[in-house]
């Protein structure tokens, strides 16, 4: 390159603008509009190149021993790009479904039994966020990860394919590290090295469901007293089914018994940030937690908006990679990887009827602790 940069040298437009020569690797071969289903691909897959190293700084930046006050904005920034990225790729499609559903169908077949559901950074993506493999839906009983493997050719993008899927398998997710964090959070001022750690949560926990069920029964007695006495046996199992999931949940009794102790505490961190939001010390990492929730409501909404263009443009049709298509799609949307974060909003008290902070002291800024 020569010293002086221009603009075209710098963001190597003679490579970047010949990418798109498609199948044929010939642009004077596409078909009409077929330059604009490339343009697109290409352009997602750049964000998700950005999505990715953004997913990594985050993760990276919470994975430290200790996450002090300054380094949470930082994590905060980095899901911030991520969501604002992922919110326009959801808006994005809007430029696909300019392509009339038979103009695609004139180079569809082409393109078989290629799809984007060989995309290895979306599934980087999910890796790293941390979507177990078991959660992850099959079709035909292939999995998505061993498509990838089966289907890459020793092709410089096949060997990349394999390789990015191996290495993010390798590395720690946005989950695990989120956990670890939110495990060691002080809760009511107790810490999990702090003698008496565990009763302090119980006693957290216990408090926290009996002012929930107190409060399911004022309410339980209000619709009663409104709507009449013949719905109250059915509202009242509801109610009490509320209660009983809450429990569990917060009892973690749907973890192996050897997590048990740690999910409980995880989950304990969470709600108890949620909580006492207002809390100095508490409120980036309550932002950072609606960060993370954001990014998963995101992705979910590019699953959707993705399977409505997909439906705009082939209806029922199976999928070029063989799949049920829209079907499958849908059933995607179902993926959550942050589910004890959506969990707590059904857990979650009014502020005015939280328990009693010990050692709000704790909470605060260094300098007005001192002051
Ligand atoms: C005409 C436009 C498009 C159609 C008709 C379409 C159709 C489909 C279908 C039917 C599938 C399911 C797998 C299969 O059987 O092929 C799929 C998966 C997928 N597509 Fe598209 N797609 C289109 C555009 C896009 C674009 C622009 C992207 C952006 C990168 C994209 C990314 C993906 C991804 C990541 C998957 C895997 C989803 C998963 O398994 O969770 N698609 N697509």
């Amino acid at each position: 390159m020569p010293d002086a940069p221009t603009y075209w040298d710098y963001l190597r437009l003679d490579k970047l603008l010949d990418l798109q020569g498609g199948v044929e690797d010939d642009e004077t071969q596409h078909l009409p509009d077929e330059l604009l289903f490339i343009v697109v691909h290409q352009t997602y897959e750049l964000w998700f190149k950005l999505i990715l190293r953004s997913l990594r700084a985050a993760r990276d930046s919470l994975a430290q021993p200790l996450v002090d006050e300054q380094t949470v904005p930082t994590v905060a920034h980095h899901l911030r790009r991520i969501n604002s990225t992922l919110r326009l790729g959801v808006h994005q499609f809007e430029v696909m479904e300019t392509l009339a559903p038979q103009d695609f169908l004139a180079f569809r077949d082409k393109l078989v039994p290629s799809s984007g559901f060989q995309s290895f950074q979306m599934r980087e993506i999910e890796i790293l966020m941390g979507l177990e493999d078991a959660a992850r839906l099959r079709y035909g009983g292939v999995d998505p990860l061993q498509h990838i493997n089966d289907t890459a050719h020793d092709t410089p993008a096949g060997r990349l394919a394999q390789q990015r899927i191996a290495d993010a398998r390798a590395e720690r997710t946005m989950l695990a590290v989120l956990h670890d964090w939110l495990y060691r959070t002080p809760i009511m001022g107790s810490t999990p090295s702090d003698s008496g750690d565990d009763q302090v949560i119980q006693a957290f926990v216990d408090d926290y469901l009996d002012r929930l069920a107190q409060g399911h029964t004022a309410n339980l007695e209000r619709l009663v007293e409104t709507l009449g006495l013949q719905h109250a046996d059915s509202m009242k199992s509801r109610f009490d089914r509320l209660v009983t999931a809450a429990r569990s949940f917060l009892d973690a009794s749907d973890v192996d018994p050897g997590l048990r102790r740690r999910i409980r505490r995880v989950r304990a961190a969470a709600l108890f940030i949620e909580s006492y939001r207002r809390l100095p010390l508490l409120a980036w990492p309550r932002l950072l937690l609606d960060l993370v929730v954001e990014m998963e409501e995101q992705l979910v909404l590019w699953r959707h908006r993705h399977a409505r263009m997909v439906e705009r443009l082939i209806g029922r049709r199976v999928g070029t990679g063989g799949s049920g298509g829209v079907e499958y799609l849908d059933k995607t949307g179902a993926y959550r990887v942050f589910r004890d974060l959506w969990a707590i909003r059904t857990v979650l008290l009014p502020a005015h009827n939280l328990p009693e902070l010990r050692d709000p002291d704790y909470y605060r800024f260094i300098a007005s602790r001192n002051g």
